[in-house]
């Protein structure tokens, strides 16, 4: 992703939960982590698994397939068997919108 895309609004991603979206190419999951909303490449590093259907627990999400954890704020992997981190994105938001661009 070369530019900023408007993805979603911010009142589609509420504290707590994530939401799956296009940009372009690549599916990319948005978060509400309370203070900030943070933006990760829907495809786990370990195995490719979807990120988006893990159980997301304040900044930590667990993927659903082999239990790697990760700190979605930072993409720093927290316990494996995943070794690479999430794929972040940049946020930006714009009056009611929230767009994501390059890493
Ligand atoms: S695919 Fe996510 S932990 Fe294996």
């Amino acid at each position: 992703m070369k530019k900023f895309v408007k993805v979603a609004k911010k009142a589609d991603v509420t504290p707590g939960k994530m939401k799956l979206v296009d940009a372009g190419n690549e599916q990319i999951v948005l978060a509400n982590v309370g203070i900030a909303i943070v933006a990760f490449n829907n495809v786990c590093p370990h195995a490719e698994c979807d990120l988006a259907f893990g159980a997301l627990e304040g900044e930590e999400l667990e993927c659903d397939c082999h239990g790697s954890r990760f700190n979605i704020s930072t993409g720093e992997v927290l316990s494996g068997p995943s070794l690479e981190p999430l794929t972040r994105y940049a946020i930006r938001l714009e009056r009611d919108d929230i767009l994501v661009g390059p890493a």
